[in-house]
């Protein structure tokens, strides 16, 4: 059963890495503001939570993410405007957030992302928290994170959301290896952060959604820097998961990981194609791009 204070109210994002993937755009501007469409990535990841009933939101920043603060602060000036001009629909689509509060810590130095969870424990302190990493943009109607929240109130534990994913790839991401519980559901029963090839226990990777049961700060306290010279957050999960069960829920529908250029890409193909407003002359521009492609192919295999 759940402990004590058992909802999940809160929700962290962290956002103070350099974006390093996406240079030069990141130089000067947050990685976490570029747009899929016409909404940054972490305004994504913020409906998300939204979607789960979370209101308050901690957000973790950096050097040059002030533009984070902004997006999410009311904008009189440009309300004001909006209103004189009766563009109520833009004015709704900046005012989308009002009931949600956002409070933002800073960490100072980019030491990880086990050390900017840990920079949020005086907000958090003993609540349950939910956390989303907004590179990994999971569209709206998926419900993995409603799912994640089912599982840590059936079993009070916390819980980490995995895909599988090509043997090449596991690199990129933290590696479980667990024992299956039932069909989804696994135990966890080790974690590696970014193995090398043959240090992978298994294809099931960590992908950026967990609910986090509040000891996992005694496990960041004291932790020492793991892969990459980071302190991680896989890494105090291996040490919590010695001391009480942790979940692994396996997710099967559509993820884009965004801070990656090609993800991105992808992403905004696909949230282009579902926007109302632009799916009809996006298509034709698609189809014609591939059909250009399909000949550009077939006169090199005719040659
Ligand atoms: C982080 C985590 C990693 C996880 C990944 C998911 O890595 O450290 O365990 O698999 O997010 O996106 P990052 O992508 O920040 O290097």
């Amino acid at each position: 059963m759940p402990e004590k204070n058992t909802k999940i109210r809160k929700a962290l994002l962290p956002a103070a890495g350099l974006g390093t993937r996406f240079l030069p755009a990141t130089k000067a501007s947050p990685k976490e503001m570029l747009p899929i469409v016409d909404k940054p990535l972490i305004e994504y990841a913020v409906e998300e939570a939204e979607a789960c009933g979370i209101e308050e939101f901690v957000i973790i920043t950096g050097k040059n993410k002030r533009a984070i603060e902004d997006h999410f602060d009311i904008a009189y000036k440009l309300e004001n405007t909006l209103r004189d001009k009766g563009q109520v629909e833009l004015l709704e689509a900046i005012n989308r957030h009002r009931n949600s509060d956002f409070a933002y810590i800073r960490q100072g130095e980019p030491l990880g992302l086990g050390h900017a969870i840990s920079c949020a424990r005086p907000f958090v302190k003993d609540e349950p928290v939910a956390i989303l990493l907004s590179d990994d943009i999971i569209p709206p109607g998926e419900s993995l994170l409603k799912d994640m929240i089912g599982l840590y109130e059936e079993t009070g534990g916390p819980v980490i959301a995995l895909m599988r994913v090509p043997p090449e790839e596991l690199h990129r991401y933290g590696v479980i290896k667990g024992t299956e519980l039932r069909e989804g559901v696994y135990e966890i029963t080790d974690l590696v952060e970014k193995p090398a090839p043959e240090d992978a226990p298994s294809d099931l990777a960590i992908i950026g959604r967990y609910i986090l049961t509040p000891d996992i700060f005694e496990m960041l306290d004291g932790l020492s820097p793991g892969s990459g010279g980071e302190i991680q957050l896989t890494d105090a999960l291996m040490a919590l998961a010695g001391r009480r069960k942790v979940y692994g829920l396996i997710f099967g529908g559509t993820r884009y990981d965004a801070g990656d250029k090609l993800g991105f890409l992808k992403a905004t193909v696909d949230f282009a194609l579902a926007n109302g407003a632009l799916a009809e002359g996006f298509k034709k521009y698609l189809f014609s791009t591939v059909e250009a492609l399909n000949s550009q192919r077939g006169a090199k295999v005719d040659k």
